[in-house]
Parts: structure tokens; C-alpha cells; sequence
């Protein structure tokens, strides 16, 4: 039976345009939907933009433009970067929609009549780029501004009427969500400082705003606005056409299999988004992984801190299996990682133009001077050729789990241990040598491009547009990549035909 999956990316702010930092949980999440893809799931993969709320409504302002207007032309920007970073996307979900608004306003009424919300007033901070309200012991003093302590962002003091969901009533109810689903905050660590934060108690959660109107207005009160979290979140259900539960996407995607997320924004996914869904009878997400920030030097990559690695300058240098391979292999996923311009050409010389790629070019030029671009007809495996062909069949079950506990690091370093075995099998072969042993060089040369096959799917989830350039050489289309077909040792056909191959990365000179 096929698997269903769905994962998301959180949708991004159209305040600014994208930086590294949407790029990498974009790419990320592109990865598992690629991988999870050719593991024989059926997959939606959801990312989009958040359009509402003051944040947005003030950077419209600053442009002198409406909002909606503002939207249209960033929200645009984030869509041709999905097609720059390719992205396998299903959809692309912008909150202004109106199949959202639809969405929102259904959550809300169902919320409202099952007495979770009730009407008050706001007395407290609020931070406009983080559209978050913080306590006053979440607040500091810092040369004379108010500041949130988490993330350094200005507090300003709010004091409205407000609509208010009854969040306390649900510390236990998550509590008890949290035990029973184990792996539902991922990483471990990020799980026990979300379970610390909701044993240290909850307060009702503020949910709507009076004093400006960019919002979803509610629907018994339209002097109101949604809270921008409240509706934002719901994106992950109206993609799938929420409220309409009896149609086949929301049947066949919800609970979400993975919402990825970065850690500054757990708290919305982990705490805020499952009580609402728990307060309206909806089954939480399966699955939140809340992944560390891409630093320049020491500091999160920020517009305020203008410090920002455009993700678009790299890509028309250096190519986007680049940047795609670099972020996917050099950060240690789950925590900070610190990127710089001498690692990824590093990543770009020796692992892709050296590893992968000189392992493709030397195979295929061999064959084509000995065997004319035919894969061998006649072959006989020795110990040592089952050896390194074996690693991909014993550790298959491995590789599926690292994929679904999140651990990209255990997978990408098979890959690389395994291209260094390929090299090696090939330099100590010397098949340049066996020429008058023709069963002996036809096994190697065969074992060579079975190597080449098993470790390029392999990568396909990470460097998808070079991969199927490879995988093109065998006549393997993309929607014919099978990941079970790594455990196959003669799935190349004998006596066919293969075609030539350019070079898939040039090596980058470090002054480059
Ligand atoms: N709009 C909200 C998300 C709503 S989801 C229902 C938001 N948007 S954002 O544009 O500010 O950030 C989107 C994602 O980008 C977050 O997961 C955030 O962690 C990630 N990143 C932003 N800067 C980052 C880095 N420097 N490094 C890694 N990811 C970071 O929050």
C-alpha cells in the first residue's frame, strides 16, 4: 500500500526578500519530500507565505504601498525562489488566498463555539517582528529598549481589547500529548525545553488584535483582526482544503507527517498549534522538528543584522546542487551552523567535482574506449566485488530510518564513505591492467557503473538536477527512481547502451 506524506515548510514573511535562512528549511524539506518520493510515498509537499498582520502591514507602509499590493510582488519573489532552489513543491499557499481565509474562519468559529475563546483585554508586550507577545520576565532592558530576551527583537507595549484562547486548560491535555507521542518534537533536546516551558504553566493566549485591521477579521467581531499565528498556522489545513474534511487531500494528508520548522518558531508549532487543534477536535501533526539557524560568524542570519548571504548570488555563481549539497551536508542538522564561502567551494571541489563527479567521468571514459558505451554482457562477482556492492543492501533498512528520524547527517555520510569506496574499488581494480582477462574487466567495469547507479540515487534527494544528469546515462527518467533498487546488483541491463557524460561540477578556484 502506498504511503501517504506530508510535509511543510513554515510560510515565510513576505517583509523582506528571502535570505539563506528560507533557503535551508526550504532545501531541507525538499530533501525528505524527494527522498520520501522515490521511497514509493505519495507526497505533498506544502510551502508558501504569510501576508497578515502588523509586521507586514508596517513594511507595506515603509514602501508607501497597500498591503495586498506589497504582497503580491514579495510573495512573487519566494515563488521563483521555490523554482531557483527546486523545489518539488505540491503547492504554494499565500494566507491573503482565499480557500485560507475560508479555512481560518472556520477553525475560529469551531473554537468559539466550543467556548475556547473569550473576549478580554491585552495588557503587555508584543514584539512586531516576531508577532509574539512576551511576559514581562520575557523581556529585558537593553541600552535603554525594551527587548525580547529569546530573540533580541523590540518589544512595544500593547494594551487593547482582545480576544483570548483558554491555553491554560491545555497544559495537561499536552502534556499528556507530549508522553504519548514521543518523537513528536524532534530534536530531543528542543522537545525537553518546549515540555519545561508548558510544565512551568500557560497562560490564555491574546489571539486577536483591535488596533490595526491587515488581518482576517473575526467573523463575530469585526473590529477584530485574527492573530497573525493563529492564522498562519491554519495554512497547513486549508492547503488540503480544509474545512472540507471528506475530500481525498485532507483524507489522505492529515495529521501532517512533518511540520519542519526553525527553533525560533517552536514554540507556535509545538505548543500554540496542537492546542488549537486539540481544542477543535482535530488531530495534531505527527511530527514537528524545530532545526538550529545558519550563522554568518556567530550571529543568526538576519535583515536587522544585515548579515544576510544572499541564497541567489550563490546560486547564479556556484550552481544550486551547490548550495543544495553544501547546506545539506555541512550543518549538523538540528543545530547552528556557521557558513562560509571557503567551505563551500571546499564541499564543491573535493566532495562533488573530485568524489562524485571524476568518479562518473573516469567510469563512463573508460567504458567508452573499451566497451564503445555498452554496459558489459558477461560477468562473474568475486568476494571482493559483492563486498562493496553488498554495504547498500545490509544497510537499506539503515538508511530508510536516518531518513525518517531526521538524521541527514548519518545518511549523507554513507554517501561519502561509499564514493570513496567506489574510487578506491576502481584505483585498486586497475581495470587498465586486465584487458586480456575480459570476464575479470567486464565484472569491474560493471560493478563500477552499478556503484556509480546506487550512489547517485542516492543523491538525488540532494543534488536532484545533477543526479538525474547521471541517472540520464542509464536511460533512468525521474519518475522511474526507485530507492529499493540500491539493493539490486545487476539492475543494469546488460548489453545496453549508455550515453556520454558532461562534467557535472567545475572545480572553483578559492579567489574565485
Ligand atoms: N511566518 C512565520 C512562520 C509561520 S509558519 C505557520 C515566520 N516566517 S520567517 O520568514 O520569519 O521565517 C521562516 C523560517 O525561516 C523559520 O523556520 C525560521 O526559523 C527560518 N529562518 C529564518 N532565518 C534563519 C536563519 N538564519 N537560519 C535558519 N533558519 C532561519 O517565522
Amino acid at each position: 500500500m502506498t504511503k501517504n506524506f506530508y510535509i511543510t515548510t513554515p510560510i515565510y514573511y513576505p517583509s523582506a526578500k528571502p535570505h539563506m535562512g528560507h533557503a535551508y528549511t526550504s532545501i531541507i524539506a525538499d530533501f525528505f519530500a524527494r527522498f520520501k518520493k522515490i521511497q514509493g510515498s505519495n507526497v505533498f509537499f506544502l510551502t508558501g507565505t504569510d501576508e497578515h498582520g502588523l509586521k507586514i502591514q508596517r513594511a507595506a507602509e515603509k514602501k508607501g504601498m497597500n498591503p495586498k499590493d506589497f504582497c503580491d510582488q514579495i510573495s512573487k519573489t519566494f515563488k521563483n525562489l521555490s523554482k531557483t532552489l527546486n523545489l518539488s513543491n505540491s503547492d504554494f499557499i499565500r494566507t491573503t488566498e482565499e480557500r485560507h481565509s475560508k479555512s481560518v474562519v472556520n477553525l475560529w468559529n469551531i473554537l468559539e463555539k466550543k467556548n475556547e475563546i473569550y473576549l478580554s483585554k491585552y495588557s503587555g508586550w508584543y514584539s512586531v517582528s516576531d508577532e509574539a507577545f512576551y511576559s514581562e520576565d520575557e523581556v529585558e532592558d537593553v541600552d535603554g529598549a525594551k527587548k525580547a530576551t529569546s530573540s533580541g527583537s523590540i518589544v512595544e507595549w500593547v494594551e487593547e481589547e482582545s480576544f483570548f484562547f483558554k491555553l491554560s486548560q491545555w497544559q495537561k491535555p499536552l502534556l499528556k500529548f507530549y508522553e504519548e507521542n514521543p518523537t513528536f518534537i524532534l530534536p530531543e533536546s528542543r522537545k525537553n525545553e518546549v515540555v519545561s516551558f508548558v510544565k512551568s504553566g500557560l497562560k490564555d493566549l491574546s489571539v486577536s488584535r483591535k488596533s490595526f485591521s491587515w488581518g482576517i477579521k473575526v467573523p463575530s467581531n469585526k473590529d477584530h483582526v485574527i492573530y497573525v499565528w493563529l492564522d498562519a498556522l491554519t495554512n497547513y489545513l486549508s492547503a488540503l482544503n480544509y474545512p472540507d474534511i471528506n475530500n481525498k487531500l485532507f483524507k489522505n494528508f492529515w495529521p501532517a507527517s512533518l511540520h519542519l520548522i526553525g527553533k525560533d518558531i517552536l514554540r507556535f508549532h509545538a505548543v500554540y498549534w496542537p492546542a488549537f487543534l486539540l481544542a477543535a477536535g482535530i488531530p495534531p501533526p505527527k511530527r514537528v522538528y524545530g532545526h538550529g539557524w545558519i550563522l554568518s560568524g556567530d550571529e543568526k542570519m538576519s535583515k536587522s543584522k544585515g548579515n544576510i548571504l544572499d541564497p541567489i548570488e550563490i546560486i547564479e555563481k556556484y550552481g544550486i546542487d551547490s548550495l543544495r549539497y553544501y547546506l545539506i551536508k555541512e550543518v549538523s542538522f538540528g543545530n547552528d551552523g556557521n557558513i562560509s564561502k571557503e567551505k563551500l567551494i571546499s564541499c564543491i571541489n573535493s566532495d562533488l567535482a573530485n568524489n562524485f563527479g571524476n568518479l562518473c567521468q573516469r567510469v563512463i571514459a573508460f567504458n567508452e574506449k573499451n566497451f564503445n558505451l555498452e554496459i558489459p554482457k558477461k560477468i562473474n562477482f568475486t568476494d571482493s566485488d559483492l563486498n562493496v556492492l553488498d554495504d547498500f543492501k545490509i544497510n537499506y533498512q539503515k538508511l530508510i530510518k536516518y531518513i525518517d528520524d531526521q538524521d541527514i547527517n548519518s545518511y549523507i555520510n554513507f554517501i561519502i564513505k561509499h564514493l570513496f569506496i567506489a574510487n578506491k574499488y576502481f584505483n585498486d581494480e586497475e581495470p587498465w591492467k586486465k584487458k586480456s582477462d575480459i570476464l575479470r574487466l567486464n565484472t569491474i567495469i560493471y560493478v563500477a557503473l552499478e556503484l556509480i547507479r546506487k550512489i547517485t540515487i542516492m543523491l538525488y534527494p540532494v543534488i536532484p538536477e545533477s543526479s538525474l544528469k547521471v541517472l540520464k546515462i542509464f536511460e533512468i527518467a525521474e519518475n522511474e527512481i526507485n530507492f529499493e533498487s540500491i539493493k539490486n546488483h545487476i539492475f543494469l541491463k546488460k548489453g545496453s547502451k549508455i550515453s556520454k557524460i558532461n562534467i557535472l561540477f567545475k572545480k572553483v578556484d578559492n579567489n574565485d
